[in-house]
């Protein structure tokens, strides 16, 4: 098969579609072949050498799929060959096939392409283990989410709306907070103009914050915090060491957490999947929530669709389309 390669670390030129062996699925896998993968922005982190697999996963980058089951792996029950699904990965979705314990998959919901179904996996099961499993948001309670017009972003204004939360929104620049408005957000934070910390105290806090920045945030979103919030940091885009204020954390008795997707246990991971399954996908197949595709392009422009990332050119998600046998 063919799969994107980073011989060497660096730029996206480094992004090669290369003759791979096939990989061949081990006990409680199937083979999936590979529809559409889709872009995070781990895996920009994963091209530049700073982010490696967990052991034992692909060697390729992707941490989504869709696609159809090819084989099953020994001891595989409840899935069949030719099945539609897609998949949350450790890795490996930028290839023409992928191995995928069957605790990760799901099936395409209904009326859904590959390409959008590949957009799905790793954000839903983000948002939902972090926004509801990990900080618990309620009807009625507001959320703040930093870059609400990145994948994960535009998945959790939709899910939080769903639920009945008031959802405040960080993005840079008008045209990506219209489109946070067009999901549902309610409250619109220009973060190169605006201070969150101002906004969200004009509304008595965020119960919840989702933050993808890290270092850089901390001390204000422990300030944005109302009584009784959560601070749930996922991404560390504005570095990872910085001070923090306990006495605020300590006034608000407020609740600090940092969490990954990526290394988990497979346990967890299929806990997070199955509860996607239960709660995220009926609103999806009901097209209340849906996927975001900013464009779609071939696997062999996986360098490009890296360039688009890497710029924040896009909202939502960008989509890699893979073609079936060895082309
Ligand atoms: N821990 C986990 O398990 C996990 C899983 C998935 C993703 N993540 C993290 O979640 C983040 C989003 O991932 P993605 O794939 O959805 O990325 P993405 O679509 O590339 O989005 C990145 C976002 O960061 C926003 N941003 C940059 N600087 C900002 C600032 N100063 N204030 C507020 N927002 C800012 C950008 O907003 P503008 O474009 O509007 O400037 C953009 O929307 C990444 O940091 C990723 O590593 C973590």
């Amino acid at each position: 098969m063919r799969a994107i390669t980073i011989p060497e670390p660096g730029g996206p030129e480094r992004l090669v579609w290369a003759e791979v062996p096939d990989p061949v699925p081990a006990a409680g896998e199937v083979l999936v072949e590979v529809a559409a993968t889709a872009v995070n922005r781990a895996d920009l982190l994963q091209r530049q050498g700073f982010y490696d697999p967990p052991p034992g996963s692909s060697p390729y980058p992707g941490l989504e799929c869709a696609g159809r089951i090819a084989a099953l792996g020994p001891g595989v029950a409840g899935w069949a060959v030719g099945d539609e699904v897609c998949a949350l990965l450790a890795g490996g979705g930028y290839a023409q096939r992928v191995a995928v314990p069957v605790g990760q998959l799901l099936p395409v919901p209904k009326g859904l392409t590959p390409q959008q179904a590949a957009a799905l996996p790793e954000v839903a099961c983000t948002v939902w283990s972090n926004v509801f499993q990990v900080a618990h948001l309620r009807p009625g309670e507001t959320v703040l989410l930093h870059g609400g017009a990145s994948g994960i972003g535009t998945m959790a204004i939709q899910l939080a709306k769903a639920v009945g939360a008031r959802v405040a929104v960080t993005a840079g620049g008008p045209e990506k907070l219209a489109r946070c408005a067009e999901l549902g957000a309610d409250l619109l934070i220009d973060y190169r103009r605006q201070d969150f910390v101002a906004e969200l105290a004009a509304l008595g806090g965020a119960d919840v914050i989702l933050d993808i920045i890290g270092a850089k945030y901390l001390e204000r979103n422990v300030e944005a915090l109302a009584v009784n919030g959560r601070l749930v940091v996922i991404g560390l885009q504005g570095g990872a060491k910085a001070e923090v204020n306990l006495s605020t954390l300590l006034a608000r008795r407020a609740a600090l957490v940092a969490t990954n997707l990526r290394g988990r246990p497979l346990g967890e991971k299929a806990a997070i999947v199955a509860a996607v399954r239960e709660h995220v996908w009926p609103l999806v197949e009901a097209g209340v929530v849906r996927p975001v595709v900013d464009r779609v392009l071939p696997i062999a422009e996986a360098a490009e669709a890296h360039r688009v990332v890497e710029a924040g050119a896009q909202v939502g998600k960008v989509v890699l389309e893979v073609p079936a046998g060895t082309g």
